[in-house]
């Protein structure tokens, strides 16, 4: 079975194609290296001894893809390729509209035009915004906090849209909550551009010496220790989600949402304590200012992924921190 990987060679997707190929699938990937490296298709190649066929493609192009479906016979679909940073979500929210949502709107019609109806694409817990409840299930109300987030909301509505036009289709909607950590081999992770928005990225520059201390936005929320809690969750395991949700698109008709997070919520000072204890570095810190559009507690009710695709996420936080560690101490200081 064929899957075309849309940003195959970004975070999430070169994990997950790892996880396709070790399960035997063949993987096309489709990526314009926009913001990630050709060099990590040659190490998801080494760590499972398998070859990647992959297409230097702008997605907002649609003659560029047209020709990837002629050429392979494609039975799914996984859709990460999309700008995911917040700060320019807000400063650039044009080109967010235009990249996330023409993007997507090219591959399903070049998708329709060869008859391929099945869909992963990489939705966000940030659909969720600011929650008044938790743990959060897929039906709690969505609204957004950024044009990031909106363009996550928007994409959802026009694959339900999309679905309830033709019974052919089934669309997966993956909503991702925190994800962090690395391939156990240190040779495929997170390389965020620049200084590092989230929180992971930060701590493990921080204690390669990159950069000289990590800044807690916050510590008068209303938690126990003051900070905020978020459901993070291991690539790994994410990377697992997606195999479960293509080999489960027959089993409903429609568009399905569904949460992939642990269920188990941590703070900011957790995440630090854990991660000085699995790398044995002090991380030096300072409480500032709150970060604005942070909400105070998210975290997943995963049991519909776990009913419904057999999925659940199995590594501890003490295992991300380790894995994230090892990808960063592996490479040069960036
Ligand atoms: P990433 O930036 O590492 O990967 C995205 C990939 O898409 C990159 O390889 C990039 O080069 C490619 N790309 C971007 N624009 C493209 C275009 N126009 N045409 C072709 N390729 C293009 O990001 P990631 O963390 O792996 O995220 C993957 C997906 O998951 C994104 O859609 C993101 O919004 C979503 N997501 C990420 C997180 C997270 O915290 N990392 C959380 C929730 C959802
Ligand atoms: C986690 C916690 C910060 C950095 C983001 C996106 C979301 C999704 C996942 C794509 C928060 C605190 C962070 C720092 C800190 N991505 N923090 N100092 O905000 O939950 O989610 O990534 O879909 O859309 O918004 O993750 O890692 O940025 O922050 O104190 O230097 O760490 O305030 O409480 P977030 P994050």
């Amino acid at each position: 079975m064929s899957i075309l990987v849309t940003g195959g060679a970004g975070y999430i997707g070169s994990h997950t194609c790892v996880e396709l190929l070790n399960a035997g699938y063949d993987v096309v990937i489709a990526d314009s290296f926009a913001n990630s490296h050709p060099d990590t298709i040659k190490k998801v190649e080494a760590i499972t001894n398998k070859t990647v066929t992959h297409y230097d493609v702008d997605l907002l192009d649609s003659s560029q893809l047209d020709p990837i479906f002629s050429k392979h016979k494609i039975d799914a679909v996984i859709h990460f390729a999309g700008l995911k940073a917040v700060g320019e979500s807000v400063e650039k929210p044009l080109y967010y509209y235009e990249t996330n949502l023409l993007s997507t709107i090219n591959l399903c019609k070049t998708m329709e035009a060869h008859g391929v109806y099945k869909l992963v694409f990489s939705s966000s817990a940030t659909v969720y915004g600011m929650p008044d409840q938790v743990p959060l299930k897929e039906t709690a109300p969505l609204s957004a906090l950024n044009p990031y987030g909106r363009t996550k909301i928007f994409i959802e509505d026009i694959l339900r849209d999309l679905a309830a036009s033709n019974d052919e289709w089934r669309i997966s909607l993956l909503r991702y909550f925190n994800p962090i950590g690395a391939h156990k081999s240190g040779r495929i992770g997170e390389q965020p551009n620049g200084i590092p928005n989230n929180l992971m990225p930060y701590i493990t520059q921080v204690a390669a010496g990159v950069r000289e201390e990590l800044a807690v936005f916050g510590a008068d929320y209303p938690t126990e220790d003051g900070t905020c809690i978020r459901d993070y969750i291991h690539v790994v395991d994410l990377a697992l989600g997606h195999l479960k949700a293509v080999e489960k698109l027959d089993s409903y008709t429609g568009a399905e949402a569904f949460n992939l997070g642990t269920g188990q919520g941590y703070s900011v000072l957790e995440v630090i304590s854990a991660f000085e204890q699995a790398s044995g570095v002090t991380i030096p810190k300072r409480i500032v200012e709150r970060r604005a559009g942070d909400a105070p507690v998210s975290y997943a009710d995963p049991s519909k992924a776990e009913k419904e695709l057999q999925w659940k996420a199995e590594r501890t936080l003490a295992e991300m921190c380790e894995d994230s560690w090892r990808w960063q101490s592996s490479r040069s200081h960036t």
